[in-house]
């Protein structure tokens, strides 16, 4: 046995300022407690604030038998698991999204490890952005399929690619975010909608980040830009601004009957507590009244890339995910560490995460902030840094 590899490893993880613990932190609504200070949480994907509503968990303890819900599904939805909240709330999704099928799962996480591995064989091709989510890229490893990168959001790129290999392929499958989760920015659907057509592919678009977030009803970026019908996979997720647990997947009928008898992450776990699965229905069915929220997060995060550019930061994107980028890693650890101390509580996304020199603090909005508390970030940064 060699115990000292992992120690080793440990050693190398810390020398480049990579290392990771987990936090002690208590939270309360947007803030966060952590070693006796009281920071405002910028670094958390609850978007909307839904998760410290009050008044909305209890219009959803009133509305329900909450003691008639379970904390256990008991089994794989396969087995016994399959209990009546989830066909609630993929026949809602079914409808919102006008598909024909949605499947829920766990997470996002299993969602993403188990669709493209189900769905791909060795006779296929998946084409991914370059910036996707770590849970997309174990996805395409546990996948048979080959495996291309085109730069991000690089439309151009991606042609020449499908140009190039389509026809060796059976089946491709172009793969997105909507909102990316490190830069903030927003892929270009329609024009991503009209390559899979012109090159007879599928189209699976993550938008963990979007759901809740963008749209009228809060559907995502493809009700924002109306393409909804032409995606093929739309991917959300329940854990952010949905403030619960879990993913779906809005597909037809085919695909959803297909993963269902194929997909491991699906079969091989046990399912969603009732009491999850019916929050989060009553989450999506509120959804078209946080309109106001969306807006906000908006106008919030738009004022915060302008305070930025004034301080001369590179930031990126249009969302309510505001990149500040610092360049190394110990200057994004050093500027994170100075954030905090003052009461805001953001973390450095580093190396190998992000690309080298381009370490960076990463807002992360919520609409349930006050107008008061974001105007002092505002003036701090206009004001506490050299
Ligand atoms: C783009 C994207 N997809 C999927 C996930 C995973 O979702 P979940 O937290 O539900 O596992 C994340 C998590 O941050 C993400 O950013």
């Amino acid at each position: 046995m060699n115990i000292e590899r992992y120690a080793n490893k440990l050693n190398t993880i810390r020398e480049a300022g990579n290392y990771r613990h987990l936090r002690e932190v208590q939270h309360n609504g947007f803030l966060i407690h952590e070693g006796g200070n009281e920071l405002l949480n910028l670094s958390s994907n609850d978007y909307l604030g839904l998760s410290a509503n009050r008044r909305f968990k209890e219009e959803f303890f009133l509305e329900f038998d909450v003691k008639s819900l379970n904390f256990s599904a008991v089994s794989s939805r396969l087995l016994s698991g399959n209990h009546e909240y989830y066909l609630m709330l993929e026949n809602d999704l079914r409808e919102l999204y006008g598909k024909e099928a949605a499947l829920v799962f766990n997470s996002g996480y299993h969602a993403n490890i188990g669709i493209l591995p189900a769905l791909t064989s060795k006779k296929d091709l998946i084409i991914a952005d370059k910036s996707v989510h770590a849970s997309i890229i174990d996805g395409i490893r546990l996948s048979e399929a080959e495996f291309a990168r085109y730069r991000h959001a690089d439309m151009e790129h991606l042609r020449s690619i499908l140009q190039e290999k389509r026809e060796q392929y059976e089946n491709v499958f172009i793969v997105t975010e909507s909102i990316f989760s490190m830069d903030g920015d927003v892929a270009d659907l329609l024009e991503l909608c009209d390559l899979k057509k012109e090159f007879d592919a599928f189209l699976y678009v993550d938008e963990a980040h979007a759901v809740g977030v963008r749209g009228t009803n809060g559907l995502g970026c493809c009700e924002e830009q109306a393409c909804m019908e032409d995606i093929d996979f739309i991917v959300g997720t329940f854990g952010k601004a949905f403030a619960s647990v879990g993913a779906f997947v809005v597909c037809n009928d085919l695909f959803r009957e297909y993963l269902v008898n194929t997909q491991r992450s699906l079969i091989f776990s046990t399912a969603l507590p009732p009491m999850n699965v019916a929050w989060t229905r009553y989450v999506l069915n509120r959804m078209p009244e946080f309109y106001e929220l969306r807006e906000k997060l908006l106008t919030v995060s738009e004022r915060l890339r302008q305070t930025l550019r004034e301080k001369n930061f590179e930031t990126t994107g249009s969302s309510h995910i505001v990149p500040m980028i610092c360049g190394e890693n110990e200057t994004a650890v050093e500027m994170a560490e100075l954030l905090c101390d003052n009461g805001f509580f953001v973390l450095p996304v580093r190396y190998p995460t992000v690309p080298k020199n381009q370490a960076r603090i990463r807002f992360s909005l919520n609409a349930a902030i006050p107008d008061e508390d974001y105007d002092c970030l505002f003036e701090f940064l206009e004001k506490g840094i050299e």
